[in-house]
């Protein structure tokens, strides 16, 4: 049997070094639980990045992929496949969105939106190429969607970026005012940003910008990839603010695991991508698709309900954990549902390693801040049990 170290060192010899993986080789999971190559056990407090909602080896999940794996696995978009209609069916009866455009990822759902948004001008005959994002953002990494990302890091040597790109302040409207013009397509915003440190925009700032957008004629879009399907406590973020955008983002738990992504908007909108516009190959894909239809499935059946219940009990834990280290380690606590955040004085890496070695995997985000996404079906039991855990990691830290 091949140990953690021997595993992490082939991929060394052959991987493109592009991620700087934690060494663990993880090799199975059940429910919360992630085991190593070496029997370890691991309670998942991150989810794979807020996409493993159902946990892991979920049996309605697999199930469904057996199923469908058993009938047809591919054949394009040159041709009809239910899964990916029934899919478009589950999401437009659940938002303002009346039709669904498949993908593979973030990156590829909000690429699609970008694209949308131009284009949707470009037919009506007006010169709106400009989108505005926000600083902070994290929108994926194809060029269009790294361009948007706000974070100037993310560009370095990769330029010249996708030109009329324009970033706000996150929760400053002034400064969107500020960007807005008659060239302006869309604005482009995460409810709740995930990547750059769990930040929840200030209360009535996604109203502002519907307010914005629809006084300059330009398009608002929603990116749900991270806090979509569940992840803040209702099953898409914006429902919260009761602001209804005109295109919104997918992707991450959506499939529960199995790669997809989705950019859904109105039937109006959805006209500007005719055939020839824009494709996938694997977008709509019915493996992909049968499983996301599972994941509603089985959000449906009480795994939204139990997500909002935990999403208070991880707030609760964490206010806590922030009120017993005090100001000199923790600054705030963060976040909405199960998408948490503490922001700590100092970067999270140490508190990482140490939650690591006392089997509790959690994550960082936006440089100084710990994030949680655990899977939501967790039960009371294994988030006090990680909490507990946490909380004597952060308390014994320098
Ligand atoms: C809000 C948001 N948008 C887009 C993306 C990109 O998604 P992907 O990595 O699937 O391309 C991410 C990934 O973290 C994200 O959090």
């Amino acid at each position: 049997m091949s140990t953690n170290e021997e595993i992490a060192n082939r991929g060394l010899d052959v991987l493109v070094g592009n991620y700087a993986p934690q060494p663990v080789a993880l090799v199975r999971g059940e429910g919360s639980w992630l085991f190593d190559a070496e029997g370890d056990k691991f309670l998942d407090l991150m989810g794979g990045i807020a996409t493993a909602t159902l946990g892991h080896a979920n049996p309605k999940l697999q199930a469904a992929l057996a199923d469908q794996a058993s009938k047809v696995w591919h054949v394009s978009n040159l041709y009809t496949t239910e899964p990916q209609i029934q899919l478009a069916e589950r999401i437009t009866a659940n938002s303002f969105a009346e039709a669904v455009y498949f993908c593979n990822s973030g990156a590829e759902a909000n690429e699609a939106a970008l694209k949308l948004a131009r284009r949707h001008h470009h037919d009506r005959g007006d010169d709106r190429h400009e989108i505005i994002a926000f600083e902070g953002a994290f929108h994926g990494r194809t060029l269009f969607t790294v361009t948007t990302t706000g974070t100037p890091a993310y560009w370095e040597g990769f330029g010249p970026m996708v030109p009329g790109v324009h970033h706000a302040k996150f929760g400053d409207l002034d400064s969107v005012r500020a960007l807005l013009s008659e060239k302006t397509a869309a604005i482009f915003v995460e409810p709740i940003q995930g990547e750059g440190g769990v930040r929840t925009a200030p209360a009535g700032f996604l109203q502002g910008l519907r307010d914005l957008a629809d006084e300059n004629g330009c398009l608002l879009m929603f990116d749900e990839v991270q806090v979509g399907m569940g992840r803040t406590g209702t099953l898409f973020a914006h429902e919260q603010e009761g602001v209804t955008p005109d295109v919104m983002t997918l992707a991450k738990a959506l499939g529960g695991g199995i790669p997809i992504g989705a950019m859904a908007t109105t039937r109006e909108l959805s006209k500007a991508l005719v055939p020839g516009t824009h494709a996938s190959t694997f977008g709509g894909n019915p493996l992909a698709c049968a499983v996301a239809c599972a994941v509603f499935d089985e959000l449906e059946g009480g795994v939204l309900d139990h997500a909002k219940a935990m999403g208070e009990r991880l707030g609760d834990g964490l206010a806590e954990i922030a009120s017993a280290a005090g100001h000199d380690k923790v600054l705030e606590p963060r976040g909405r549902g199960l998408l948490r955040g503490l922001a700590m004085k100092e970067a999270p890496g140490a508190i990482i390693d140490a939650c690591r070695e006392r089997n509790v995997l959690v994550i960082s985000a936006g440089g100084n801040v710990l994030r949680l996404a655990p899977p939501l079906t967790i039960t009371a039991e294994e988030l006090d049990h990680g909490l507990r855990i946490l909380r004597e990691v952060v308390l014994e830290s320098a």
